[in-house]
């Protein structure tokens, strides 16, 4: 039985790292220079599998940087059992003696980091400190730790690489102007292109020797948007249906996959702010600042000089949205638009029949319709 190519359940590591060439060099550029930077992306977008393989020797190699020169500890911030200012340190001294043996011991934690990078400093070693999910951090980084952090990222031997959805400078607890602002080069992940995922998939699906055919890739490429997790999830349960029938029922899969989708989107749709909203609700002006960002996030598509929505089941999704922005700006326009067509008919017909006969038939049909129209929109 041929095992199933894709993944998405797990960060894509070695050979299942596609892509992310620019992003690579960016990122690359900032380690030479020893500056501190953030991966910034919106959920599932593939931040831990980026900071993964950058980590990797292999990428060190490919990109001309001496991996020995580096003593790299890497941790996810979701992993840390309690997130304390102290765990958090404590955790970062924890591996970095896993990695080489220093003697710090002043009882401070606090104190024992930056006695740790001296250290570090004299023995010539230079480190980077990458902490995935930052943003677990947004209630610790008051502006005291904030301060305190600063300064220890000043140690010129040491490099931070954050991985987060939204900018270090933006993860505040009380939306205060952080002191890690200008501290931290940005590099931001969003979708491939249209050529990326399309060799992505084709080649995931010729390494278990399954045909598909250039239509299946243009389908596929075209529902995912380029989005490597919605690649990644589309195509394992596309392999999977290839495996049962010779003929994929397209329009099937397609409301299957959406079924299955909708949560995700949901919780997109929950983390944008309302003029966001409003703008993909109904995207136009390819000058807009909030359209960028929505390309930025991987939302939005720039094609032919117009916004296109990034994959149609995102798309449909937005559909049902869209109503309950109308529903929710105009509660009454359904209401009124069917007194004006009821007005009309009974307006018409008064010519002929009964007008009390109108009425109580045009009564019976608000009685009933009004009640299913407004639970409908709960
Ligand atoms: N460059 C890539 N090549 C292949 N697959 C990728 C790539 N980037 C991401 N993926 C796929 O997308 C999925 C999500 O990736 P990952 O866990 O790295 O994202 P994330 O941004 O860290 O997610 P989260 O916001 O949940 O932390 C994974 O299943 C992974 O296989
Ligand atoms: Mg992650």
């Amino acid at each position: 039985m041929s095992e199933n190519p894709f993944n998405f359940t797990r960060p894509a590591q070695g050979d299942n790292f596609y892509n992310r060439k620019e992003e690579t060099k960016r990122a690359f550029g900032f380690i030479r220079s020893s500056q501190s930077f953030s991966i910034i992306g919106e959920r599932r977008i593939g931040k831990t599998s980026f900071l993964q393989y950058i980590l990797s020797e292999g990428a060190f190699k490919k990109n001309d940087a001496d991996f020995r020169e580096w003593i790299i500890v890497h941790l996810s911030l979701g992993s840390l059992f309690e997130v304390s200012k102290e765990t958090l340190v404590q955790t970062i001294i924890k591996n970095i003696e896993e990695k080489i043996k220093i003697g710090t011991k002043s009882g401070n934690v606090f104190g024992e980091l930056n006695q740790c990078m001296r250290e570090l400093a004299l023995k010539e070693k230079k480190i980077i400190i990458a902490l995935d999910e930052f943003e677990i951090a947004e209630n610790i980084l008051d502006y005291h730790f904030s301060y305190w952090l600063r300064s220890v990222l000043e140690h010129p031997n040491l490099l931070a690489i954050t991985s987060s959805r939204t900018t270090v400078a933006e993860i505040s607890p009380n939306g205060k102007a952080s002191p890690l602002f200008n501290i931290f080069g940005n590099l931001f992940l969003d979708l491939f292109s249209e050529k990326e995922a399309r060799r992505m998939i084709s080649d995931l699906f010729s390494r278990e020797n399954k045909n598909i055919e250039q239509e299946e890739i243009s389908y596929l490429t075209e529902l995912s948007g380029g989005n490597p997790y919605f690649i990644q999830f589309l195509g394992f349960n596309y392999y999977e249906e290839k495996k049962r029938e010779k003929k994929v029922d397209q329009i099937e899969f397609q409301s299957k996959m959406f079924g299955l989708l909708k949560s995700q989107f949901a919780s997109y749709w929950k983390s944008l702010d309302e003029k966001e909203r409003d703008f993909l609700a109904n995207p136009k002006g390819t000058n807009n600042p909030t359209g960028h960002i929505l390309k930025r996030k991987g939302f939005l598509i720039e094609e032919k000089g117009k916004w296109k929505v990034f994959s149609p089941l995102f798309e449909k999704f937005l559909q049902s949205e869209k109503e309950e922005i109308m529903r929710k700006k105009y509660p009454f326009a359904k209401i009124m638009s069917l007194s004006a067509l009821l007005m009309s008919i009974f307006l018409s017909l008064s010519f002929f029949v009964d007008v009390d006969v109108i009425l109580a038939t045009m009564i019976i049909i608000a009685i009933i319709t009004i009640p299913v129209y407004y639970l409908r929109g709960r």
